[in-house]
């Protein structure tokens, strides 16, 4: 039996080294009886971690020459008695006596393995007795129609590789959906990943992703990528990341904000979906320090038409998830917000108003902020809408000012309930436009020379947003922190894993 071979061996050694050891009595100047419970105690201990790496080196296999011949969700009953590969980790294990069942879980779902221990070999029957939950396995076997397993058949095993054993229990229950508290679960995101629960919600986000992609390209959007170490600041509000970039200072960009605008020039339609960085040093439930964007710049167009493409991106996205997503949203439990176009939009001002009558002290000017849109309950803010015609004051210096009311300019924000999912606007595309601007608002001209420079050879009038990948899906999903949308967050409190 494997428990016997190596650990005893190890207990005895170990055990014979530390008594045989000459300076061990004088060392630590106890008593016989106190030493011996010292040996025996650092034994024990010893002995587990070796437990446990023997076992995974004495069981542990190469894929060798084993492929999967089918996913989980491949396996039916019109496959009966087909041999078979399947692979993946096991998300549980349940000994009924005669008959033993693994549910192995794959990246499309679950398959049941059934081990009847009369029939099954004795070779097969060891193995499984070794395997914990979470170990990654290989099953060669036939698949028999069961009306009873979950796809309607299950697998009788012929062989089993142990890939990689799992040398621990999880610290989290792979069925709960509120499992241990969030640092716990960040910690060892991988593993927190294959809860079902974060398997529904990145099913969704990368459903999202895709939809958005698809989108903008059917609708004439060329992909780019701009860089993410720059020289100066774009979004007024948000603290910069500096970095030693050589012999100067550089920042982590915020937001792409200037080279989708300068790209408009030549290729009209572009967007990019990557990483906005902002130094975020409060901690809130959705703010990221890192988080993704998907950024959208439009030429010959204003911020009318940009809320209009948004909207429709974003209707065309809901509608992805509901045709692809449906196990997923069955498992969240959830109803996608309702999404009927035209959004509702309403003007900053009529917003203002409506919170001094629900007793805000909040004047024509002031931000919109979170907790005090919060305070409005009203069906009018109950999912997605738009708020447009902010002050300019309070809008970066690329936004363009109306020309009939001068301290208002042509922005938006797409709102879901309270949380802001997207900000956009039309840009200011002529040069001494742009300069007063910036003077108004404080800023180093200098800084912006290389950005001002092309403004001298025909920027067409351009509109664009921005879009919080990770706020999307916490508005379509009724997530509640941002961390459980993002892989691997980083926050002020966090940077690692
Ligand atoms: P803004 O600064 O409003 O606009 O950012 C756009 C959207 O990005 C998301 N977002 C964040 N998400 C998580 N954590 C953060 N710290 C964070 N900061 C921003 C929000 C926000 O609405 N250049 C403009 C966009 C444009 O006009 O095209 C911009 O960056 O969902």
């Amino acid at each position: 039996m494997l428990s016997d071979s190596p650990f005893r061996h190890n207990w005895l050694r170990l055990g014979v080294e530390i008594l045989a050891s000459p300076n061990e009595k004088k060392r630590s100047g106890i008593g016989l009886n106190l030493l011996i419970l010292k040996v025996k105690l650092t034994c024990s201990v010893q002995t587990k971690l070796l437990r446990s790496a023997h076992l995974a080196d004495l069981l542990e296999e190469d894929l060798g020459t084993w492929r999967r011949t089918h996913y989980s969700v491949d396996i039916n009953p019109n496959l009966n008695e087909s041999e078979i590969i399947i692979m993946g980790w096991v998300s549980s294990i349940r000994d009924h006596g005669n008959i033993k069942f693994l549910t192995i879980n794959d990246r499309f779902g679950q398959i049941q393995i059934a081990l009847k221990k009369m029939d099954c070999s004795k070779a097969v029957l060891e193995k499984t007795e070794q395997i914990k939950e979470h170990s990654s396995i290989a099953i060669k076997g036939k698949v028999k129609s069961e009306i009873k397993a979950p796809n309607g058949a299950e697998i009788l095993p012929n062989e089993i590789k142990i890939l990689s054993l799992a040398r621990k229990a999880s610290p989290f229950l792979i069925q709960s959906r509120k499992s241990v508290g969030i640092d716990t679960r960040l910690d060892l995101l991988a593993l927190d990943l294959r809860r079902p629960f974060l398997q529904s919600l990145f099913n969704i986000r990368n459903t999202v992703m895709d939809s958005c992609r698809e989108f903008l390209r059917k609708d004439g959007f060329m992909e780019v990528n701009t860089p993410k170490i720059i020289a100066t600041a774009t979004e007024g509000g948000a603290a910069l990341f500096p970095i030693f970039y050589y012999e100067r200072e550089a920042f982590l960009a915020q937001s792409p904000q200037l080279y989708k605008e300068q790209l408009t020039m030549a290729f009209e339609n572009v967007f990019e979906i990557g990483p906005i960085f902002r130094a975020e040093p409060s901690r809130t439930n959705r703010h990221l320090s890192e988080a993704t964007s998907i950024d959208v710049e439009k030429a010959f167009s204003d911020y009318n038409d940009v809320m209009n493409l948004l909207e429709r991106m974003l209707s065309h996205a809901v509608t992805k998830i509901q045709e692809n997503n449906k196990p997923f949203l069955e498992y969240l439990n959830i109803t996608l917000p309702d999404v009927s176009l035209p959004l509702r939009r309403y003007r900053y001002s009529e917003l203002i108003e409506m919170l001094q009558n629900a007793g805000e002290s909040i004047k024509w000017g002031d931000d919109l902020a979170f907790q005090k849109l919060q305070k409005i309950q009203d069906a009018k803010v109950d999912s997605f809408y738009f708020i447009f015609d902010w002050p300019a004051a309070i809008k970066p210096f690329y936004v363009k000012p109306r020309s009939t009311v001068a301290n208002e300019c042509e922005s938006f924000d797409l709102m879901y309930k309270s949380l802001e999912i997207s900000s956009g606007s039309t840009r200011v595309s002529r040069k001494e436009e742009l300069v007063e601007r910036m003077k108004k608002q404080g800023l180093n001209i200098g800084a912006f020379d290389y950005h001002l420079k092309v403004f001298d050879y025909g920027v067409p009038p351009h509109a664009g947003f921005g879009v919080g990948m990770e706020r999307l899906i916490m508005s379509l999903c009724g997530v509640e922190n941002i961390r459980d949308v993002v892989l691997y967050p980083r926050d002020i409190d966090r940077l690692s894993p």
